[in-house]
């Protein structure tokens, strides 16, 4: 697969790493041409034994929930296009249990846009909530001092 890095991604996708997704390519697809119907229904045949994803209706926990795995930068703001870069990738390069190229070509870019598209945009997970930094200890909410440091010396 070839995979582009534009400059104007690095950003967003060190931070989706940073947000504890598996980063192992830097390109995202162009899903303009996905079916994203298709795409619903191959994920439930390929995908939906292992992984939860509310809008597929599919609950297996042997995978991540899918809509954990993406809700936190979705709600940074991340681009649609980037998680389904990512998805095609993990399709790609999935580690056991999880099989690599359950589905191929179009497959996998109908499937790929279809879980960007809806991914992280179902309520809250009951699992694991959101953190309530009104109870979080001290240390968790105090202000980040932004100031960078001097080197130590020697550097
Ligand atoms: C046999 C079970 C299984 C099947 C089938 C499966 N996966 Fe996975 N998937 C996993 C597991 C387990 C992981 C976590 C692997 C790891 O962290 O090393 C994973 C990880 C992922 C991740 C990364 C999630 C994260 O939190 O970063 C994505 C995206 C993903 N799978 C998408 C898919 C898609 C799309 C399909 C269908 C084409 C699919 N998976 C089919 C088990 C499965």
């Amino acid at each position: 697969m070839r995979v582009r890095c534009r400059p104007r991604h690095a950003a967003g996708l060190a931070a989706l790493a940073a947000a504890g997704l598996a980063l192992a390519g830097c390109g995202s697809i162009d899903s303009s041409e996905a079916d994203l119907q298709a795409g619903k229904r191959l994920f439930i045949q390929s995908c939906g034994s292992c992984h939860a994803l509310q809008d597929a209706g599919t609950t297996a926990t042997i995978g991540p929930d899918l809509d954990d795995a993406f809700r936190a930068s979705r709600d940074a703001g991340f681009e649609e296009t980037q998680f389904a870069g990512i998805t095609r990738r993990w399709i790609e390069i999935a580690q056991a249990p999880m099989p690599r190229n359950l589905v191929v070509g179009q497959d996998a870019d109908d499937v790929a846009a279809y879980v960007a598209a809806v991914a992280g945009r179902s309520q809250r997970s009951a699992v694991r909530p959101p953190p309530n930094l009104d109870q979080a200890p001290r240390d968790a909410t105090a202000t980040i001092d932004a100031t960078p440091s001097e080197p130590d010396e020697g550097e």
